[in-house]
């Protein structure tokens, strides 16, 4: 399989531009001081459909040929978006059925964005219609360098119920089960009465008595949103591809739930973009003054980074936060502090970017976005943002031996699709995952653990996971008999795999399987499980000693029986279980399985990860404070100090600091906000 990378001779600094809301009369000085500041490349036209298309059927292209003549004539790269994520009120009002609808049924009307439906057949008509115009006039525009497909796929409505999307559903589900009673059998259907005898009778999830809708239903309308998503991708990708006659790139801006984003990048498009806005981690109520200890919450954005990083090894970032970020209707956001903006767009680049985008240009001076301010303010003056732009630029510049240089990690976390959609149907699941995701992730963060998401699909091989000497898989409820299988391989190659509690009970319509836990894991762990439980508040505490440690049992407990030859390596200490098997130990051709009986809260996993030695990789160099991130890239070391005042670090050896071009050792402060980039030896 090709890679899915932004390929950029630099990393490389770019801006989000609305040229149909400004005076024209700005314009030419808006991309003067663009390129002044060091951004080379400019993203508009994404919400612009009515600029090109007033009315039905008329094609205008002058307000953006005479911006595009602009950039051309002064240098600057365009990225053009189709503008399908805000139909015009001219289509809307004439075919409402372009409009999706809440799960009531009723219409959502004009008057935001993402008004639509994946599904209509009218909708897509126009929106091929509007790309084809698009791609005719601009596939060989030479200022155009690449291409976003609509804006946000999925953000704000990632529910459909409209007529359209019960007609596609249905298509989806007759091509899948060919007939009603493998459809009956997948969904189980006996129970409360739900057998279908006609496929009228299906339809896309609706209100029902008590909000409950069939699990498996579910399972299969998250499936289908994903597939209407990447058809309607496809749907573009295809015409534009026909088009594109100057080497543009084709991407889009991200993410959002219900998208298989690996199938859709790998099938229809050039690389996967993501849209950064860190500060929506911080609460926005107006207190000061809380102590969130070494993790800040902007430092979580690093678990979607690695995301993106796993759809794109190199991807860009499209809308990276450079202001207070707000709508008129909601939050009260801060600003980012003076050196913060730096900081996130370099935890971006340290994990991947090659490109970083700001939004946006100039804050709104109408509209919804009034309070999501960009890097000038509606004075259109320089100020502290543009001035740490420059800096950023300056930055850009030294950065460029990392350009395409990979992200080097310690370990790695499966993922998967069928169970990320398991799990916003299931709240059993959703419970567990969540707890052992973050403990996961916050242990590696502040142990200065990289490590990857790696995202099982139809096509992985052993030899991906291979890579990586430790596998967390925690929590698979669906374990299907091909996973079980990559995964024995990867074990028996000297691979290192810890599942956890609930783990291969389902399968892949979400029904359980009527087998000992843990069903089709079991060969590879080489428990049994008879009894398990959650862990309620009024419980008694259910630790587990391992490794000599006590360590949190977490929100949900399996209760091991080995089978011979399994070891235990850790023990429940206290509820009714205190003394069984909490974790056990399974040798299995060259590798192990462990597998732990609770979730992976914070603690546990620390414990884990130095159970099998991964933490502090590099501490041979250098030694980091906990509120400090460590990524890696290459032979580049980034250090991001996220602490709101100056944080120390210790160089066992010197090291070139290639922000700096200077040799350091020993004690180095690295400033509120601060990066250091370290050369190190191959
Ligand atoms: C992004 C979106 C932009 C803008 C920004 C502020 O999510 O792509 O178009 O709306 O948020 O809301």
């Amino acid at each position: 399989m090709t890679e899915k990378s932004a390929k950029f001779d630099k990393i490389s600094l770019g801006v989000c531009y609305y040229p149909e809301q400004w005076d024209e009369s700005l314009w030419e000085d808006d991309v003067k001081r663009m390129l002044d500041m060091g951004i080379g490349t400019v993203r508009v036209a994404e919400f612009a459909w009515n600029v090109f298309e007033p009315t039905d059927g008329e094609f205008t292209f002058e307000l953006f040929d005479r911006f595009l003549s602009i950039a051309e004539r002064l240098g600057m790269r365009v990225i053009l978006g189709t503008p399908t994520a805000t139909p015009p009120s001219w289509l809307t009002h004439k075919y409402p059925e372009v409009l999706n609808a809440d799960i009531n049924g009723v219409l959502l009307r004009h008057g935001s964005r993402r008004h639509y439906n994946y599904n209509s057949p009218v909708y897509r008509k126009y929106c091929a219609r509007i790309v084809e115009k698009m791609a005719e006039h601009y596939g060989a525009h030479p200022a155009v360098a690449g291409w976003q497909i609509d804006n946000e796929l999925n953000a704000e409505a990632n529910h459909f119920y409209s007529d359209a999307d019960s007609v596609a559903f249905r298509a989806f589900l007759r091509e899948k089960y060919e007939n009603l009673d493998g459809l009956n059998r997948a969904w189980g259907t006996r129970f409360w009465n739900q057998t279908y005898t006609d496929w009228e009778e299906v339809f896309v999830p609706r209100k029902t008595s008590n909000g409950a809708v069939n699990p498996h239903l579910m399972l299969d309308y998250l499936r289908f949103i994903s597939a209407s998503v990447i058809e309607f991708v496809g749907l573009q990708t295809e015409i534009l591809r026909r088009h594109i006659k100057n080497g543009a790139f084709i991407t889009t801006n991200g993410m959002f739930p219900d998208i298989d984003n690996h199938k859709m990048t790998s099938e229809k498009l050039d690389f996967y973009m993501y849209d950064s806005y860190p500060n929506f981690s911080y609460g926005t109520d107006g207190r000061g003054g809380y102590d969130y200890g070494d993790f800040l919450p902007d430092r979580g954005v690093s678990r979607d980074l690695s995301v993106a990083r796993s759809i794109s090894p190199n991807f860009g970032i499209m809308e990276q936060q450079s202001g207070a970020n707000s709508w008129n209707i909601w939050g009260l956001s801060p600003a980012p502090k003076p050196g913060q903006m730096t900081l996130w767009a370099m935890q971006s680049i340290a994990h991947g970017a090659d490109y970083v985008s700001f939004f946006r240009y100039r804050t709104a001076a109408f509209g919804t976005e009034i309070y999501w301010h960009g890097l000038f303010d509606y004075d259109n003056r320089e100020n502290r943002k543009t001035a740490e732009l420059r800096g950023l630029a300056r930055i850009s510049e030294k950065l460029s031996p990392v350009t395409g240089k990979k992200y080097r990690a310690e370990f790695a976390v499966l993922r998967d699709y069928d169970n990320i959609f398991d799990s916003e149907v299931d709240r059993w699941h959703s419970s567990v995952m969540w707890e052992s995701e973050d403990g996961i992730f916050r242990a590696a963060e502040l142990t200065h653990t990289p490590f990857d998401f790696l995202y099982i699909g139809e096509r992985t091989t052993v030899d991906e996971l291979a890579k990586y000497p430790v596998i967390f898989y925690p929590h698979a409820l669906i374990l299907t008999e091909k996973t079980a299988d990559l995964l024995e391989k990867y074990v028996r190659g000297g691979g290192k795999l810890v599942l956890a509690c609930r783990t291969g009970y389902k399968d892949e319509h979400g029904q359980c399987r009527m087998m000992p836990l843990p069903c089709l894991a079991s060969p590879l762990v080489g428990v049994d499980i008879h009894d398990s439980t959650a862990v309620a508040r009024g419980d008694a505490i259910t630790d587990i000693i391992f490794d000599g440690k006590r360590i949190s049992s977490g929100i949900y407990n399996d209760i091991l029986t080995p089978d011979e030859g399994t070891e235990v390596i850790g023990t429940y200490d206290g509820g009714y279980y205190k003394g069984s098997a909490a974790v056990t130990r399974h040798a299995l051709g060259d590798g192990e399985v462990i597998y732990f009986g609770g979730t992976l809260r914070e603690d546990a996993a620390r414990a884990m990860l130095e159970h099998f030695s991964l933490t502090e990789p590099y501490a041979d160099v250098i030694s980091i404070p906990a509120v400090c991130e460590l990524a890696v890239r290459g032979e580049y070391m980034f250090v991001l100090n996220y602490a709101h005042s100056a944080s120390v670090l210790t160089l066992h050896r010197p090291l070139e600091n290639i922000l700096t071009d200077t040799v350091e050792s020993g004690e180095v402060t690295l400033p509120a906000f601060g990066t250091a980039v370290y050369k190190m030896g191959n």
